[in-house]
């Protein structure tokens, strides 16, 4: 049993993927050897109920300068930011000169609508060459890790910040004292640090077992949120759950006693208690969901390909080196994933070395059927991709369990 990266209790693991690469590292065919692999558990506190994985892999490994995630790559999340901006820019963006600061701003998808909107701001973010689109457009950006001792040197020179607000970041970072010591330091007296991450209350309900990958160190409920706050001299406040990546959750905190918190927080924990979120015996059937799953899309690909049919994969996803990797499913299955993104197209899938090509080999010709990695954005590419269904082509999922569409 390992201990509690929030509050030092005993954790469970409940499910164990084995050998698994870094997700968001994809070798050209002349890298293979040097990838980096780990042992990928997750395991649940059963003091403060913070689900966490086993192993901790170095953020030198998953954030290195050419990163290759972009953000501003879906419609849906650059729609989804600039509400988010409209609505912080009337709600914690006022008063004399707010100061924004974002960490993990990657490609500067949120930023330009704070940048726009004339509000100084300053984004933190390692991945270099993300960091670098979004200062070409005009926004600033600092090169480097938000921890501790970064936000002492920003609070120097720039001061303190009304609004520190960040997306599928903070749930990547195993070292989480740093941070809230970071925000601490940095943080104006009354300002919200706001951050919004994948649910677990979803992956858990929808068996969206391939949200675990090493970048998701923990997995945040509300319960175990509002844990880890007080540990660190916070207090959850809000919590808006939000439809994107297959169910976020937004959680704004203040430091503990200077906000109210909103009806919101005691509805989502007497939620996640009705549904027993918090119970060892929810993540044992979960486990026995996700063994299936596997077995059904791994033995579905066997029976398709002894039909002579052609699948090809849709979106090289962090999520779908999980799959692929755990399931075996390497390009004897599956010849090639397409993938919109060019800091990825001519690479291999981490781990399963399946060649990755640009979206336009999806139609070249259509396959009889596409395993859909990137399912949370299933509405965006299937309506890009409408002809392939027109022409009988069919899609195949494997979560919340394994069907065709
Ligand atoms: N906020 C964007 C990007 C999420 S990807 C969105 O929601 O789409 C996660 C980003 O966090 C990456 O760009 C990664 O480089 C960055 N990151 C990882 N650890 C970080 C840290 N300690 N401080 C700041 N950024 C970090
Ligand atoms: P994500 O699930 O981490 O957001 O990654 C989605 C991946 O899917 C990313 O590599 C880009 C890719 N993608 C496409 O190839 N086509 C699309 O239309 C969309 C929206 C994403
Ligand atoms: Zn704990």
């Amino acid at each position: 049993m390992s201990k509690c990266r929030i509050c030092g209790g005993p954790v469970r693991e409940f499910f164990d993927f084995g050998r698994q690469p870094v997700s968001d590292v994809f070798p050209a065919p002349s890298d293979i050897g040097t990838e980096h692999f780990y042992r990928l558990a997750v395991g649940f506190c059963s003091t403060c109920t913070m689900v966490q994985q086993s192993e901790e892999v170095s953020r030198d490994h998953m954030f290195p300068a050419d990163y290759p995630y972009r953000s501003s790559g879906s419609a849906l999340m650059r729609q989804h930011f600039e509400q988010v901006a409209r609505h912080m820019l009337a709600t914690e963006l006022t008063g004399p000169d707010p100061f924004y600061v974002e960490i993990g701003c990657n490609d500067g998808i949120m930023l330009s609508s704070v940048r726009a909107a004339g509000i100084r701001h300053l984004g933190v973010d390692p991945a270099e060459d993300a960091a670098k689109v979004a200062s070409a457009a005009g926004s600033r950006v600092h090169v480097g890790f938000f921890e501790e001792s970064t936000a002492r040197e920003i609070r120097k020179s720039e001061g303190p910040a009304r609004l520190i607000f960040s997306a599928n970041t903070i749930s990547h970072i195993a070292y989480i004292d740093s941070v809230f010591a970071g925000v601490g330091a940095l943080l104006a007296p009354g300002g919200v640090f706001v951050f919004e991450d994948r649910y677990l209350g979803d992956i858990v309900n929808h068996t969206y077992f391939d949200q675990i990958y090493d970048e998701h160190f923990y997995l945040f409920s509300v319960r175990s949120v509002q844990a880890m706050a007080e540990v660190f001299g916070f207090e959850l406040v809000d919590v808006e759950h939000v439809p994107v990546h297959g169910g976020t959750m937004r959680y704004t905190t203040a430091r503990a006693g200077e906000r109210t918190p909103t009806e919101a927080v005691a509805q989502w924990l007497a939620k996640e208690h009705e549904s027993r979120l918090s119970e060892p015996a929810t993540y044992d059937s979960f486990a026995t969901r996700v063994t299936t799953n596997c077995k059904e899309l791994k033995s579905m690909l066997a029976a398709l390909q002894a039909e002579g049919k052609r699948v090809v994969g849709y979106g090289a996803t962090c999520k779908s080196a999980t799959v692929t990797n755990y399931c075996r499913i390497g390009p004897g299955l599956i010849p090639f994933v397409c993938d919109s993104t060019q800091e990825k197209q001519h690479r291999l899938t981490p781990g399963s070395h399946i060649p990755i090509r640009p979206s336009e080999a999806f139609s070249d010709p259509y396959p009889d059927y596409a395993v859909l990695f990137a399912w949370n954005h299933a509405e965006e590419i299937m309506a890009k991709e409408k002809e392939f269904k027109a022409s009988g082509g069919r899609w195949i999922l494997y979560v919340p369990d394994v069907h065709v569409v």
